[in-house]
């Protein structure tokens, strides 16, 4: 019987306000969001003061709702998980004093987690409608997607994460959203070119692949970008508004050309045959139904995580953060958040020039 049997989990890094309530075997007892799109829409992007401040007006009433819906009291909780890092700081702070303070009152521990460990995990998590595959286990190769990162990884047990592969400029949830924003979708981009991707062409638009070709596993997305804005230079309202499904759907082409370029490489350098998608661009519908193809084609075993525990969630940070309690690591007060922290360092390209190599080391 594990020491920890169910915590509850705070994620706060961005502008999520997530709470959680999850068991040592990654069941989700409740989850719990308040999101913030519309206070930040206004402004094209996440605005950090905004969002810490909604975080600090949100957090206590969720985890009270939380608790409530799953029928527990503090009493019922063995301690607490809090994603510390990576992260906007305002923002990471609001979720580690609150956890901190629950902590302090109840006398349970408490321990930070790195909120892109709890992507990697989060195909672990279970609840009334996703049961991950029976066989699903370490090792496996996870192409972790979000606004803030484009990683690669080999993961081959908790703790153990070897990095292959980044992007060395932009995350691919960043080039959905520029690209979002300058045709007029507004912010957030993705899930909005997602949507109207849907009933246009594939391939009216020729959209660069960058890094396609090359043998090695990392990304390179602002190429892209840049060539979004120029796709759109010169269109009239209406052109623009009559191309804007095609737009779209090749827009969306290239960017999941690349990720399952690279993913299938990464699948091959490595002989598994078990891979995951995680992070909030593993919601695309395009990246999601190719991948499937992809897999079967290829005879692997491919795990998506429901959209829910895709983009930023307190369920993965409390799955992350029991299994890590339950090997005896707890945080201590003094823990505070760091808004850098990548998970491993990524090896760059053998050929990038040698000012890039500098400017990325
Ligand atoms: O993991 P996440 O929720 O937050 C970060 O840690 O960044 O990822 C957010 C990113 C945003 O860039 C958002 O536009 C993108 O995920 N995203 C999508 C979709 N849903 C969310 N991108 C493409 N298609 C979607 N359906
Ligand atoms: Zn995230």
């Amino acid at each position: 019987m594990p020491t920890f049997r169910k915590i509850l989990a705070i994620e706060t890094s961005c502008d999520d306000t997530s709470v959680a309530i999850v068991t040592a075997e990654g069941r989700v007892l409740n989850v719990i969001s308040a999101h913030q799109n519309t206070a930040h829409e206004a402004f094209g992007g996440i605005v950090p003061e905004i969002a810490s401040r909604n975080h600090t007006y949100h957090l206590m009433p969720l985890v009270d709702e939380c608790l409530k819906r799953a029928s527990l009291g503090l009493q019922d909780l063995d301690g607490f998980a809090v994603t510390s890092k990576p992260g906007l700081i305002g923002s990471l702070l609001v979720g580690l004093v609150a956890t901190k303070s629950l902590s302090l009152a109840t006398g349970k521990p408490f321990i930070g987690v790195n909120h892109l460990e709890g992507h990697l995990l989060a195909p672990f998590l279970k609840d009334d409608s996703y049961t991950p595959p029976a066989d699903f286990e370490y090792p496996y190769i996870a192409l972790a997607i979000s606004g803030g990162h484009t990683s690669l990884y080999r993961i081959n047990g908790l703790g153990d994460y070897e990095v292959l592969g980044r992007t060395i400029d932009d995350a691919a949830g960043e080039a959905f959203d520029k690209f979002g924003k300058t045709v007029g979708l507004g912010f957030p981009g993705g899930v909005r070119v997602d949507q109207t991707a849907k009933t246009g062409s594939t391939t009216r638009y020729s959209f660069p692949r960058s890094m396609i070709k090359e043998d090695h596993l990392n990304f390179s997305f602002s190429g892209l970008k840049a060539s979004g804005v120029r796709a759109v230079q010169g269109l009239s309202e209406e052109e623009l508004q009559a191309a804007l499904p095609d737009l779209c759907a090749s827009f969306q082409e290239a960017i999941v050309d690349v990720l399952l370029d690279r993913l299938d490489r990464a699948m091959k350098l490595h002989g598994l045959k078990r891979a995951v998608l995680t992070g909030g661009v593993s919601a695309n519908s395009r990246l999601r139904a190719r991948a499937e193809s992809w897999a079967s084609e290829n005879g692997y075993q491919l795990v998506v995580p429901p959209i829910r525990y895709c983009t930023d969630n307190a369920a993965m940070i409390g799955y992350a953060g029991i299994e890590r309690l339950n090997r005896g690591e707890t945080s201590s007060q003094t823990l505070g958040p760091e808004p850098r922290a990548p998970l491993g360092a990524a090896p760059l390209p053998e050929n990038l020039p040698e000012w890039l190599k500098k400017a990325k080391s």
